[in-house]
C-alpha cells in the first residue's frame, strides 16, 4: 500500500517537498542533482534515448556520491527520480536502466490507454522494488482509474496552468486537487499521497497547493529559469521576458503539428507561449504553410527561439511565466520557496 509519508522513503527531503517537473530535454541529471541536494526531490526527463538517459543518470549519480552522507543518507535507491514518457516507449528498453540505476521514483505520464500504467509499474516493481511509481494526470476520472488499476505511490494532479505538455480536458488546481482528494478518499483510496502541479512557481503557489490537500508540490517553468536547466538561452530570455501569463501562453494541439503529424495521444495538447506559429495558425494560415515556415526557421542559429513572441518555434511553459523573471541556482530556487511557503503559513495560521 502507498505509503501517504512521502518523507518515509525519501529522508532526506524536507517539508514542503519541492519537485523539479521531469522535462525531457531540459532537466538532466545536473538539475535533479542539485534539487536533491538542497532537500528537494530532483527528477530528470527521459524521452526516446534510453542511452541519454543513462548518460544523465550517471551525471546526478556522481554529483550525489560526493555530497556528505548526513545530507542524503543511504536508502538503497539512486535519490533522484525519472520520468518516463511511456507512450513513445517500450517498457523492456526502459526497464535495464530502471534495473541498474534504480531511481528513487520513476514518473510515467502521457499513456496511450490508462490501463498501459499497469503493465508499467508491475514491470517497474518487478525489476526494481525498492523505486516508487508516481503517476502525473490531469482529471479526477484519469487519477481514479489510474489508481484502480495501477496502485501508484503517488498522483501527481496536473492542472490546466501547466506548462509543456497536458490533458486537453482539464481543470485549475483550486478545483482539480479537492475533488481528486475526496473522490478517491471516497473510493478507498485516501492513502494514496497526491502532489499539485502547474502554475506553482513560487512560496505562494506552493501554500495554496499545500492548502488544497497536496502533499508535496512539482514545478517546471520556474525551473526553466535555473542555472542547472538545459535550455536554448534564447528560450530561456523569452521565459524571463514574458508577463500575464493567461496572455502570454497558450494550450494547443497547434504545438505538437509544428514539426509534422501530431504523434501525442488524443487526451493531450499543450502549454506554450503565443509564438509566431499560433499567431498565424489564429489568424486562419493553413497549417502546411505554418510547418513550412517553422522548420524553415528552426535551421537557424537561435532554432527559431526569439524573445519578443517572434520566434516560431514553441516554447513550453506554464501561466506562471510572468512571475519568473530571474535566473537563480536550483538551490537558491528551492530553498527561497520553502522558506517563503514557510513563512506565509506560519503567517496565516495566526488568523
Ligand atoms: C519545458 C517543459 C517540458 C516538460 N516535459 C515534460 C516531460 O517530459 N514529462 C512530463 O511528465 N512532464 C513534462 N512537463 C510537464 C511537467 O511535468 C509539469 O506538469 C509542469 O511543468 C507543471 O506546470 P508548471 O510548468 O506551471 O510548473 C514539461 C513542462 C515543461 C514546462
Amino acid at each position: 500500500m502507498a505509503d501517504s509519508n512521502l518523507q518515509t522513503y525519501l529522508p532526506w527531503t524536507q517539508k514542503p517537498l519541492i519537485v523539479n517537473a521531469p522535462m525531457a530535454g531540459y532537466a538532466g541529471g545536473a538539475l535533479a542533482s542539485s534539487v536533491t541536494l538542497s532537500g528537494g526531490l530532483g527528477l530528470i526527463g527521459g524521452l526516446f534515448s534510453m542511452e541519454d538517459l543513462r548518460s544523465e543518470l550517471s551525471i546526478a549519480a556522481s554529483a550525489l556520491a560526493s555530497a556528505s552522507k548526513t545530507d542524503i543518507p543511504a536508502i538503497g535507491t539512486l535519490p533522484v527520480g525519472v520520468g518516463l514518457l511511456t507512450f513513445v516507449l517500450k517498457i523492456a528498453d526502459a526497464l535495464p536502466v530502471i534495473r541498474d540505476f534504480k531511481p528513487a521514483v520513476i514518473w510515467l505520464f502521457a499513456a496511450k490507454e490508462l490501463d498501459d500504467y499497469k503493465d508499467w509499474a508491475s514491470e517497474i516493481r518487478r525489476v526494481s522494488p525498492e523505486s516508487k511509481i508516481w503517476i502525473q494526470c490531469g482529471n479526477v476520472g484519469a487519477a481514479l482509474h489510474i489508481a484502480k488499476v495501477a496502485a501508484p505511490d503517488a498522483l501527481c494532479m496536473q492542472g490546466a496552468d501547466a506548462g509543456g505538455h497536458g490533458y486537453e480536458k482539464s481543470a485549475g488546481i483550486i478545483s482539480l486537487l479537492p475533488e481528486a482528494v475526496d473522490t478517491l478518499a471516497a473510493e478507498g483510496f485516501a492513502h494514496i499521497p497526491l502532489l499539485a502541479s502547474g502554475g506553482i512557481v513560487d512560496g505562494r503557489g506552493v501554500a495554496a497547493a499545500l492548502a488544497l490537500g497536496a502533499k508535496s508540490v512539482v514545478m517546471g517553468t520556474r525551473f526553466l529559469a535555473s542555472e542547472e536547466v538545459v535550455v536554448h538561452p534564447a528560450y530561456q530570455a523569452a521565459v524571463l521576458e514574458a508577463r500575464d501569463g493567461g496572455q502570454a501562453t497558450k494550450r494547443s494541439k497547434l504545438f505538437d503539428e509544428l514539426k509534422g503529424p501530431n504523434v501525442w495521444p488524443e487526451a493531450y495538447d499543450g502549454r506554450s507561449l503565443v509564438v509566431k506559429s499560433y499567431k498565424d495558425y489564429a489568424s486562419g494560415v493553413g497549417i502546411e504553410e505554418i510547418r513550412r515556415l517553422h522548420n524553415e526557421e528552426v535551421l537557424g542559429e537561435d532554432k527559431g527561439f526569439k524573445s519578443g513572441f517572434q520566434g516560431r518555434a514553441t516554447i513550453w511553459c506554464g501561466t506562471g511565466v510572468g512571475l519568473v523573471g530571474k535566473v537563480q541556482s536550483a538551490r537558491d530556487i528551492v530553498e527561497s520557496v520553502r522558506e517563503e511557503t514557510r513563512e506565509i503559513l506560519s503567517e496565516l495560521s495566526k488568523l
